[in-house]
């Protein structure tokens, strides 16, 4: 290192090391085709949790968690009462995930660690490495779950007691992980925070698209998510008249179709799915007499979110044909507008580089939306293959996901400094 320009903590970033290290973690999960099954609070979430305290422990850095599991990898500070600058992501995927959405933004962030290590760089603040419990949703809802819990969005015994399909709690599966991956436990949840920034690949096509690397993320749109129960009567289907029917799928159908005309948008911004659907008791010949089904609704303006989502009840009574009809939301999060100087800081780290960037907002929902109303936030994307996600076929290159690092290790290094 001989200046100013080559002392930065991203000269010491290694592409390689990254890159082996998600290949390390695609591991734990794998699908034939390709990507991960590593839903929370699973055996394979136990794995990825143990494999990454074992890196950490081998550098020296302190591993814990608290109530909700959130895993915390700290690298201490010169004064070690200074609130810490967290970064972070989570390691938990969708079914049928890839090995970059989340895991990237841990690996992203312990890269920095190890480089800041290996450059003999002490800030003042600490800077801590987080793996959010839980932030995709699928096994457990809501989604963002430690970083919720952990911000106070969420009460902490709501969150235990949520059930997965098969009526395991979340309170016991992260008894059942924590035992196969210990860590000291850190009391308490939340408490200072001095900033947050999360790598994140785009999960979209823009950064590809416009051929830059970098994208300095603006904000996250907001999302309102439901569950709507539908009770009807089981009955025969070859003897039961029309009439005398209540068939929970015909109204669920009803609801739905409905639903899309609610969200009807000509400029294609509302995002409007229901992803889950289920049928009981599921067999040919009865008519259904419960249907569940899931509802998630993204828009960036606050009052779309409000007016749209306040008639979602309201319709599906309209169209609930005879039927018991239970809407429930079971998340709302506002619109997030990252902090201009955050924002700044990721922009200037990037132009240092000499990486190509731009400006983007967020379509995808992440642990930032809830530390951004803790702390200073900011978001780094990297662009990921035609911006395909959520899907076993995500693909990210080791030099743009070493730039994100890179970016990332210079913006911590600027906010833990002093
Ligand atoms: C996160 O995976 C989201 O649903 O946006
Ligand atoms: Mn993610
Ligand atoms: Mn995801």
């Amino acid at each position: 290192m001989t200046g100013p320009e080559t002392a930065r903590p991203s000269a010491a970033v290694r592409e390689d090391r990254l890159w082996q290290r998600h290949l390390d973690m695609a591991r734990l999960g794998a699908t034939p085709k390709g990507g991960v099954n590593r839903q929370a609070l699973s055996p394979e979430d136990a794995a990825a949790r143990r494999l990454l305290a074992s890196w950490a422990e081998a550098r020296g850095f302190a591993v814990a968690t608290d109530a909700i599991g959130n895993l915390f990898i700290r690298y201490e500070g010169s004064d070690r009462a200074a609130a810490p600058v967290l970064t972070g992501s989570h390691m938990d995927s969708q079914p049928t995930g890839g090995r970059f959405d989340g895991i990237y933004g841990v690996l992203a962030g312990f890269e920095v660690l190890e480089a800041f290590a290996d450059c003999g760089w002490r800030p003042r603040h600490p800077v801590e490495l987080v793996a959010w419990t839980n932030e995709e949703g699928s096994r457990f809802q809501p989604g963002a779950m430690g970083s919720a819990v952990y911000a106070g969005a969420l009460p902490l015994a709501t969150a235990l007691a949520v059930t997965d399909r098969a009526g395991v709690s979340v309170a016991e599966a992260l008894a059942q992980t924590l035992s196969s991956a210990p860590a000291p436990s850190r009391p308490g949840l939340g408490g200072p925070v001095a900033a947050y920034i999360e790598a994140h690949i785009e999960q979209g096509p823009r950064l590809e698209a416009a051929r830059r690397t970098i994208g300095a993320v603006t904000g996250i749109q907001g999302q309102r998510r439901y569950t709507v129960d539908i009770v009807g009567e089981e009955a025969h289907a070859g003897t039961t008249p029309r009439a005398a029917r209540k068939d929970a799928l015909s109204a669920a159908v009803a609801i739905v179709a409905a639903l899309e005309q609610l969200m009807a948008d000509r400029s294609d911004t509302v995002r409007f799915t229901v992803g889950r659907f289920e049928v009981h008791p599921g067999s040919p010949n009865t008519v259904p007499g419960r249907v569940h089904f899931t509802i998630d609704f993204r828009h960036p303006d606050a009052a779309v979110l409000a007016a749209r989502g306040d008639r979602i009840a309201e319709l599906a009574e309209r169209h609930a044909k005879g039927c018991a009809v239970t809407v429930t939301e079971i998340s709302r999060v506002p619109p997030t507008i990252f902090a201009p100087a955050v924002i700044d800081l990721v922009r200037r780290c990037a132009g240092r580089l000499g990486y190509p960037l731009m400006d983007m907002p967020s379509g995808a929902g992440h642990d930032a939306m809830h530390i951004a109303r803790m702390a200073p936030s900011g978001m780094i994307f990297v662009p990921c293959l035609r911006g395909v996600s959520h899907n076993e076929a995500e693909s990210a290159t080791p030099a743009d996901l070493a730039a994100g690092a890179r970016v990332l290790a210079d913006a911590l290094a600027d906010l833990a400094r002093s």
